[in-house]
């Protein structure tokens, strides 16, 4: 598949939003990863469905919202409402993951999973056929601006061979945490298939170099 680059608005400049959305299409990003914490289920805050919504009438840009959230059976249609193409949940956040998933999928919304450092691929077993991707994450969830954790990339091949084995070449593989242009053409060769990458793209001296660099190293 075409590997795809998905910056992360976290470390965006709030103050110009817009310019910063504009100018990360312009530049020829082709996803926008969206981190929504609740201060809950991880120590931060961000923003919910009306920025969103905002959001959404900006930009054509697929947007993939990374809910870090609690509950989000309770929520999800807000997101979904708000313009949402993908939607990806941590299943320790879920009571019922294969109920939140099909309800997700069923509203022409991409549904994924998504797995701390230390949580094993093989709890994808029995989800995995029914999701549209996984998402490995590469640091602790929570904050921008963290070290990748090199151990991650074995997970992409335990993953690789989960994949292979069920059979399930449609499920793809997004990696998000501390991603940038020193690590991205190992993470790439490793398999992983997006890219989320928040500080390397927006604390960089230019952000449109940065991601024309990204994705030609894709
Ligand atoms: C962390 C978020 C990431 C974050 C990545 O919880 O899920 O998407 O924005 O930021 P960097 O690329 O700076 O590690
Ligand atoms: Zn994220």
């Amino acid at each position: 598949m075409k590997k795809l680059l998905a910056p992360s608005l976290l470390s965006a400049d709030f103050l110009h939003l817009e310019d910063q959305i504009r100018l990360t299409e312009e530049a020829g990003a082709d996803i926008l990863h969206l981190d929504i914490m609740d201060g809950h289920y991880v120590p931060n805050l961000t923003f919910g469905p009306p920025l969103i919504e905002k959001i959404r009438q900006l930009t054509d840009l697929p947007l993939d919202v990374h809910l870090m959230i609690t509950n989000p059976e309770e929520t999800i249609d807000m997101y979904i409402d708000a313009g949402a193409d993908w939607i990806s949940v941590h299943p320790e956040t879920v009571r019922h993951l294969h109920r939140l998933i099909s309800h997700i999928k069923d509203q022409n919304v991409k549904a994924g999973v998504v797995l701390n450092p230390a949580t094993p691929v093989s709890c994808l077993q029995d989800i995995l056929p029914v999701l549209d991707y996984v998402l490995l994450m590469s640091v602790n969830p929570g904050f921008g601006g963290q070290h990748f954790i090199p151990d991650v990339l074995k997970k992409v091949d335990a993953f690789l061979r989960l994949r292979e084995q069920q059979a399930c070449p449609q499920v793809k593989l997004e990696m998000d945490g501390g991603i940038n242009r020193a690590n991205i053409a190992e993470i790439s060769k490793a398999g992983v298939e997006i890219f989320v990458a928040g500080s390397a793209i927006y604390h960089s001296e230019n952000i449109a170099e940065t991601i024309l660099f990204m994705k030609k190293t894709l």
